[in-house]
């Protein structure tokens, strides 16, 4: 009898010892989950797994674009419709030629200005890239990003990396590691840890009508700056009715919290002042004395305004209000694509 207990209270203090070891496992699991190791994620990479990566725009959830079961994992993970096509990922222009079948000489010169860099061109594809990750069109989104600990983990490797932004399908995009975890948790295999994205918008996407280029998305490199290389461009931006870029949603970007654009004295006609949060450009344009206004750029510098426009929209969630307002800037610049993001942020509230 004595024996049967002595049994029973070892067995329980080792599965009381098991079950603290697994949770202490699981927690040392997420933590883990971040790190600055290039060889990790190039290892997770070459097994078939997704791993989160930074670049200059914002993360990617990448996989080995020629795997087909990694790649249908980024559609499955992001819950991502499967009409909506990925863009490659590599590091060197060799690289890209390899993947396309023609190379228009006006995307070369976009290439040899503003590659490594915030640019996706979509070209004609070589017949070896595989249809899951066009959705099925003949042409490839490319680009070379400019991350330095990206640009070394595509060097290490002798697949190009499929990679969308690493937010759930319609949510925010991501700028930093851990707006990767907050939104996959440990869905990647991996989140390399890149900092805070330097552009916070995702690239700008040229496509090509024969040799002309034409502009699909806007984003972080100004349609000014293409347009001083390769001259005027005509614009296809309009939203899902557009075949050529399917991913162009009216509603995307977009936080839980609804999001107007209306004046904060508009506002105040309806919700009381601790109930609105206001996204504004610069310190002189906050209404809101509190800690519900988000202030985009203290001295309305149009980059830095980028840089943290998504982390910003992210961090309204966050607030205990029932309403977020914002004002669109001036359309110049860099400012047309934050007002796009706004737009499309904002478009499931009206
Ligand atoms: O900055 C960026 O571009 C980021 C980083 C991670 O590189 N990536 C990104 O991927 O924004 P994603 O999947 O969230 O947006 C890519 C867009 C989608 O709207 C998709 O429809 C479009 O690119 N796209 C990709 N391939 C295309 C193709 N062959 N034809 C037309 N549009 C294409
Ligand atoms: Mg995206």
């Amino acid at each position: 009898m004595v024996l049967w207990a002595w049994a029973r209270l070892i067995f329980n203090f080792c599965f009381f010892l098991i079950s603290l070891n697994s949770e202490t496992k699981y927690y040392l699991c997420t933590v883990e989950n971040i790190g600055k190791d290039i060889g990790l994620a190039e290892k997770y990479l070459r097994e078939g797994k997704c791993v989160g990566i930074p670049t200059e725009t914002v993360y990617g959830l990448a996989a080995n674009a020629f795997d087909s079961v990694a790649v249908a994992s980024v559609f499955r993970i992001k819950n991502r419709p499967s009409f909506d096509p990925l863009i490659l990922h590599v590091d060197s222009l060799e690289k890209v030629k390899s993947l396309i079948s023609y190379f228009p000489p006006k995307a070369q010169l976009l290439a040899t200005n503003f590659w490594p860099g915030p640019l996706t061109m979509v070209l004609p594809k070589a017949s070896h890239v595989p249809y899951d990750v066009t959705s099925g069109l003949e042409t490839v989104g490319v680009r070379i990003p400019s991350h330095p600990l990206t640009l070394e983990l595509l060097s290490k490797l002798d697949f190009p990396l499929a990679a969308p932004s690493a937010n759930p399908f319609g949510y925010v995009s991501p700028t930093s590691a851990q707006h990767v975890a907050d939104s996959l948790g440990d869905k990647p295999a991996y989140i390399l840890d890149g900092g805070s994205c330097e552009r916070g918008i995702e690239s700008t996407i040229i496509g090509f009508e024969g040799d002309e280029p034409v502009l699909y998305r806007l984003g972080s490199l100004a349609v000014t700056e293409i347009e001083e290389v390769v001259g005027p461009i005509q614009r296809k931006l309009n939203t899902s009715s557009n075949p050529q870029a399917p991913g162009q949603l009216k509603m995307h970007y977009a936080p839980k919290v609804k999001l107007l654009n209306i004046s904060v004295e508009e506002a105040l006609k309806t919700y009381a002042s601790d109930r609105i949060g206001q996204i504004s450009l610069q310190e002189s344009s906050a209404k809101l004395l509190n800690k519900n206004c988000l202030v985009l750029s203290q001295s309305g510098d149009l980059y830095e305004a980028a840089h943290n426009l998504f982390a910003s929209l992210r961090k309204l969630d966050s607030l205990d209000v029932d309403v977020a307002v914002f004002e669109y800037l001036e359309d110049k610049g860099i400012g047309a694509a934050i007002n796009d993001r706004l737009r499309r942020a904002s478009a499931k509230s009206h």
